[in-house]
């Protein structure tokens, strides 16, 4: 009998095992050997992650313009010209844009995660956003054959195009700013609705107007000589949209789908609009026309990478701002009340 242990168990026998156990316990050998791996495992972890975080920065940082000059020069190394018939493009007015500079392949095709990284963060994506949003493609626009081996699902794809970017519910989702869900007419995410993308306009207009009289109310010396301020589209007015697009697919989107999978990438995409394509929650409509209709990056346009948790709480102003909303469709339309 060993102190330190207790008794043995009188069903084990010394001749069978020389473990040696009390109270159903695990010797306290053992338990610090288990501790001490534990501990070793956490720190390599650590330090792997902390490995992984700085290349990742030290990558991003060679794709980032430090100022205006670097921007200037690259911008025209990267000169703007619109698709060709067989180029091929998708849902996302940015992805488009950088095709159209040549920062991805410009026929649209044969993407490599590396090349999406490096482009969005060209772009003004803060580097650990790019590094996860890069990433899902990959995996998500994968096309596995029964027979395939288990490990090859794990296996990302090499290459993506960026029509397969419209991939229903791959990443792709309904109730799109300036797209029609895939199961409404044209029946294609990946084509420019022009008369939907211009609501977001009149929306933004509508609300300028109404504050400039507001303030033209407030003060009489001030004489009526019609709009002088450039018009901005805010948080608000791309919440309102979103919120009208919402009412709209539930109306006449007989597959609409609406999830917390959805949702997340819907609040990511208006963050990036009013953070990485605009700056502050707020969007110039010449920058905004020429995002999404030229799919151009504006002359007088810089990118500014937001901080990683402005684009967060962004993102959570809108998600918060679509349930907010009082936007609703004139009565004659919503033929769901
Ligand atoms: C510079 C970074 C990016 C910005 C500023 C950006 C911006 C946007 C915006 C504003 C939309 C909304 C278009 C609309 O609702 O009509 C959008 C849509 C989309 N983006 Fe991006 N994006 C960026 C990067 C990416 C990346 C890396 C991916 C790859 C996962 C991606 C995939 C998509 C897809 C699939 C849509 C369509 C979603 C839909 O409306 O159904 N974007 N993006």
């Amino acid at each position: 009998m060993n102190e330190k242990y207790g008794t043995l168990p009188s069903s084990s026998s010394s001749s069978t095992t020389n473990t040696i156990v009390t109270n159903g316990r695990k010797p306290s050998s053992v338990k610090k050997s288990f501790k001490l791996l534990a501990k070793l495992g956490l720190i390599g972890l650590s330090i792997y992650l902390t490995f992984q975080m700085f290349s990742i920065q030290q990558h991003a940082s060679q794709f980032q313009p430090k100022n205006q000059e670097e921007w200037s020069k690259i911008i025209k190394e990267h000169p703007y010209a619109p698709p060709s018939a067989n180029d091929l493009r998708g849902p996302c007015p940015a992805l488009n844009t950088l095709a159209n500079h040549g920062f991805l392949p410009r026929d649209g095709r044969n993407i490599t995660q590396k090349q999406l990284f490096e482009s969005v963060i060209t772009l003004g994506t803060p580097t650990f956003v790019a590094h996860f949003i890069s990433k899902a493609p990959f995996s998500k626009f994968k096309k596995q054959h029964p027979s395939d081996t288990v490990m090859s699902y794990l296996r990302p794809l090499k290459m993506v195009d960026l029509k397969q970017f419209g991939i229903h519910n791959a990443v792709e989702h309904d109730v799109s700013l300036s797209r029609c869900d895939t199961n409404v007419p044209p029946f294609d995410a990946n084509r420019f609705i022009p008369e939907r993308f211009e609501r977001m306009i009149q929306l933004a207009k509508k609300r300028q107007e109404e504050q400039e009289n507001h303030v033209k109310g407030l003060n009489e010396n001030i004489r009526d000589q019609g709009s002088q301020e450039m018009l901005v589209v805010s948080s608000k007015d791309v919440n309102d949209h979103r919120k009208l697009c919402w009412l709209e697919s539930i109306r006449d989107n007989p597959f609409f789908s609406m999830g917390t999978s959805q949702q997340i990438p819907i609040a990511g995409e208006s963050a990036a609009l009013l953070e990485i394509l605009g700056q502050d929650s707020a969007i110039q409509e010449d920058h905004l026309r020429s995002f999404f209709i030229d799919e151009k990056i504006p002359d007088n346009w810089q990118p500014h990478p937001p901080a990683t948790l402005k684009l967060i709480k962004q993102m959570w102003q809108s998600f918060k701002g679509v349930q907010q909303s009082n936007a609703t469709l004139p009565k004659d339309e919503d033929k769901s009340d």
